[in-house]
């Protein structure tokens, strides 16, 4: 009786350890493949070679900072969909790198969801290669996190890049004497753009969902002027990038500038 009972025991610890044993094999190869960049998708082999180029263009990616990205885990062809060690690489249908800066619907569905019914989402699906990508305003391989406030901050600072690039005349003519001007000399409190134009939702000043439609716009303005009317936001709003649409009309204004280039208009 008391040796069944022994057996038993021994049976039973035998048998959790062997089942601690084979979580602790899985659990090791799952650290490994998430503690960098499994080296079965074996892109580095080439890619981290400084000198890689092609056509003038660097193709060289820095394995550190890709490690230390929001990204580090994430395999180089989950964005490089259809890519392989193999060489010449596939011809992917369309431009692969900006199926690469579109990729990231795959795991983002909830910003994905949004962006595809935006202006630049839509255009973007329509294939206007012009339009904002994912990529395009995020970038690719050093992505951080905007969890951590001073990337946020970054972030905030940077739209002369992130939008400007694309919108170079909305960046400049934004110069209103309260908001653009504040906003350029990097007073805090001013809004960059997407806190007015909203950024994976971004529509048209036409369409009634926009936060800058006729219907909406005091709305806008409310979250920092609170207590703003239609009659605040249809006064003043105009202005928010008045100045370029003053150019724009008036053809003295605009050669008047010209011979005052320097000024910060
Ligand atoms: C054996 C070396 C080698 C390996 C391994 C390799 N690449 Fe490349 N890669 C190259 C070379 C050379 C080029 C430039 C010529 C070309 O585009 O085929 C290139 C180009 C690229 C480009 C630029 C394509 C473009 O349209 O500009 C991307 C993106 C890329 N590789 C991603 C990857 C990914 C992702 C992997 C892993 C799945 C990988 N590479 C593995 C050598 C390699
Ligand atoms: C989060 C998505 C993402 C991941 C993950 C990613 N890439 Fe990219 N990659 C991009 C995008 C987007 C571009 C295109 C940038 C552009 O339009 O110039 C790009 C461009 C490239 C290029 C072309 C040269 C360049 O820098 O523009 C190479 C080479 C490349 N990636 C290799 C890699 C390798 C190797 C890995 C893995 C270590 C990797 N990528 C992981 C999104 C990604
Ligand atoms: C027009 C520029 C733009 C485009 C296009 C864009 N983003 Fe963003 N994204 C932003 C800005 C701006 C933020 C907010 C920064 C902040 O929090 O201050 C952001 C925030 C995020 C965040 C953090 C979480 C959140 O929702 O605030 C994720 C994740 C993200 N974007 C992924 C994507 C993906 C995936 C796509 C494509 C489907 C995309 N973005 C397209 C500008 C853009
Ligand atoms: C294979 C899945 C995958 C792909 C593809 C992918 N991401 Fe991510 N992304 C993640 C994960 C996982 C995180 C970290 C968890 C989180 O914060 O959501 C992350 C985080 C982020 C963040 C930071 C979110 C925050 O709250 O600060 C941004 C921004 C982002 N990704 C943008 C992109 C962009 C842009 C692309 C395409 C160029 C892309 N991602 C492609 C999985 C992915
Ligand atoms: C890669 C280029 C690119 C970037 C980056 C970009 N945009 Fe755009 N944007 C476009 C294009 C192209 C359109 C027009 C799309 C279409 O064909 O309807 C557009 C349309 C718009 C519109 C609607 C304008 C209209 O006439 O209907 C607004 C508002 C806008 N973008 C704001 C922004 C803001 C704010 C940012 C930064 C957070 C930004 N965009 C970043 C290319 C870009
Ligand atoms: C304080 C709020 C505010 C900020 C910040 C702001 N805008 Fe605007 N934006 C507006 C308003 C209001 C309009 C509509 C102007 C009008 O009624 O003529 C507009 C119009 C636009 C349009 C044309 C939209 C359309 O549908 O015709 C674009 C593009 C644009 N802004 C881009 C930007 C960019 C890029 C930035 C950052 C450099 C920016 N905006 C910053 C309020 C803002
Ligand atoms: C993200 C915050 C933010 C948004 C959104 C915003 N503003 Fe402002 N605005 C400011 C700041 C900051 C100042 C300067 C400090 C002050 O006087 O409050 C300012 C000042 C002003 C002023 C001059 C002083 C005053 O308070 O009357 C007017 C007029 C104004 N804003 C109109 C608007 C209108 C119209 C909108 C919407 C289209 C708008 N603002 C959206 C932040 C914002």
């Amino acid at each position: 009786m008391r040796k069944t009972s022994i057996f038993i025991s021994l049976l039973i610890s035998l048998s959790l350890i062997f089942v601690l044993f084979s979580c602790g094999v899985v659990f090791a190869q799952e650290s490994s493949y998430y503690g960098g960049i499994n080296p079965s998708d074996g892109c580095m082999t080439c890619h981290s070679d400084k000198d890689l180029e092609a056509n003038g263009k660097s193709l060289y990616i820095d394995e550190e900072a890709y490690k230390k990205s929001v990204h580090g885990n994430v395999l180089c062809s989950e964005c490089h969909l259809g890519f392989t060690i193999s060489l010449p690489h596939p011809e992917v249908k369309g431009d692969s790198l900006r199926v690469a800066s579109l990729a990231c619907k795959d795991c983002h569905k909830d910003v994905y969801s949004e962006y595809k019914n935006s202006v630049h989402g839509k255009a973007a699906l329509m294939g206007k290669v012009n339009s904002a990508s994912c990529g395009d305003c995020h970038g690719d391989h050093y992505i951080k996190s905007l969890k951590n406030e001073e990337v946020k901050d970054e972030f905030w600072a940077n739209a002369e890049k992130i939008c400007g690039e694309c919108h170079q005349d909305y960046w400049e003519n934004y110069g209103d004497y309260y908001h653009g001007q504040a906003y350029k000399v990097g007073f805090k409190k001013a809004p960059t753009c997407w806190q007015c134009h909203d950024y994976h939702n971004i529509l048209s000043k036409d369409n009634p969902n926009s936060r800058i439609s006729d219907e909406n716009l005091y709305k806008t303005c409310e979250e920092c002027h609170p207590g703003s009317t239609k009659g605040f936001a249809d006064g003043y709003g105009p202005s928010i990038h008045g100045l370029q649409e003053g150019f724009e009309v008036n053809a003295v204004l605009k050669w008047f500038r010209g011979l005052f280039s320097w000024f910060p208009w």
